[in-house]
């Protein structure tokens, strides 16, 4: 099984980045964690700061992969366009994000993926992410 993660803007500075919200751990690192607890699946990743990239990984991502994780970070609170990408495919993507999008301030209680996901992890750390591997393997 191909499952692929992306990852929106501002979490390629996961470690330095508000680590009483996000934790100590680059994604770098975490990656390689997940690769190696998860040998059995073909594990990639990428990270945009850029919404266009992040749509154009969403679509070419559609034929080769099996599932998609995406946390589309601050765009799931604002891009109808990333929306839309997820709507045009065919490969289920789950939604996911690392703190309690609910628990923080309103804007972030909105998000434009989920009606369109296959599923939603928010809030379990880093864990969101095993969680949805595990979820994918059913
Ligand atoms: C986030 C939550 C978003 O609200 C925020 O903009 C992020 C990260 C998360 O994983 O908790 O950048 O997606």
């Amino acid at each position: 099984m191909k499952l692929h993660i992306i990852n929106g803007p501002n979490l390629n500075m996961l470690g330095k980045r508000e680590p009483d919200i996000y934790g100590n751990s680059t994604f770098k690192d975490y990656f390689s964690e997940l690769q190696s607890e998860f040998k059995e699946i073909e594990l990639s990743y990428f990270q945009s700061n850029s919404e266009g990239e992040l749509i154009s990984e969403l679509q070419e991502a559609d034929d080769n992969i099996d599932g998609i994780i995406l946390n589309a970070a601050a765009y799931a609170h604002t891009s109808v366009a990333i929306a839309d990408a997820i709507k045009a495919i065919a490969t289920p993507v789950i939604e996911v994000h690392i703190s309690n999008t609910h628990a923080r301030e309103d804007f972030r209680k909105q998000s434009y993926i989920s009606a369109n996901a296959f599923g939603i992890i928010i809030g379990f750390g880093l864990r969101s992410y095993e969680l949805a591997i595990r979820s994918f393997m059913g």
